[in-house]
């Protein structure tokens, strides 16, 4: 089965095991932020296509932190595959939710894409556009580790890969690292908007760092 995602993107993000959501107010924030989680060593953010500081502050990243995983996230509209496919340093693209049109806009335009699924039906229309990496949101809001071992089970022999966001927490991120399906965990807690406004540089490579130990200790170094 062929994956809207390729194998060794997938390796990467796993690899990277805690991706960072970035949603950015002010894109003088952009590169700071990116610089404060690569010192906590997160290596992966979703940067969230959900204010006007979000195009530029891709270019910011790809350009000044390039040692960043750059992925983007509430990819939700007609067009925005291809916009996204021309910005140097973008690597792959996620969606909250399964929008056919938009998966087919990423297949034509090649770039790597991670729908997000929260049904066993999400997941069935996933498969039938070749996607295999999945974002699982909202994780907690959807009943959490549990919910997810459920509506995986009748489809654990395609080896399907999810990457859990909403609601994850430094309380709960071990248990989801022990599901060997958990590709990677992510959230918004690490660099959130609060700390991005304070300039808290210092409280998001703490989170960071934090966040990335206790992955490591469940899953190892890379
Ligand atoms: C996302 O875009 O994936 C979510 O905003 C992440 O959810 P969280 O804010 O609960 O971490």
């Amino acid at each position: 089965m062929k994956n809207a995602l390729p194998q060794e993107l997938q390796d990467e993000i796993g690899r990277a095991g805690v991706i960072a959501v970035l949603e950015i107010e002010d894109e003088k924030n952009a590169v700071p932020a990116a610089k404060a989680l690569l010192e906590g060593g997160i290596t992966a953010i979703e940067l969230a296509l959900r204010t006007p500081a979000s195009v530029p502050s891709i270019g910011l990243i790809a350009g000044q932190v390039p040692q960043m995983f750059i992925g983007i996230g509430t990819v939700i509209e007609p067009g925005q595959a291809a916009m996204l496919k021309k910005q140097a340093g973008v690597k792959f693209a996620v969606s909250p939710g399964i929008n056919a049109q938009i998966v087919r806009e990423a297949l034509e335009a090649g770039l790597p894409f991670a729908p997000g699924i929260a049904t066993p039906s999400d997941i069935e229309l996933a498969i039938s556009l070749g996607c295999k990496t999945l974002k699982f949101f909202p994780a907690e809001g959807m009943g959490g580790l549990d919910f997810l071992k459920n509506i995986n089970a009748p489809y654990n022999h395609l080896g399907l890969k999810y990457i859990p966001l909403g609601g994850i927490s430094p309380e709960n991120l071990a248990d989801y690292a022990k599901f060997p399906a958990v590709l990677a965990v992510g959230g918004s807690w690490i660099a959130n908007k609060e700390l991005q406004k304070a300039q808290d540089w210092k409280e998001i490579s703490k989170r960071a760092k934090a966040a990335k130990e206790t992955w490591e200790s469940i899953r190892g170094k890379a």
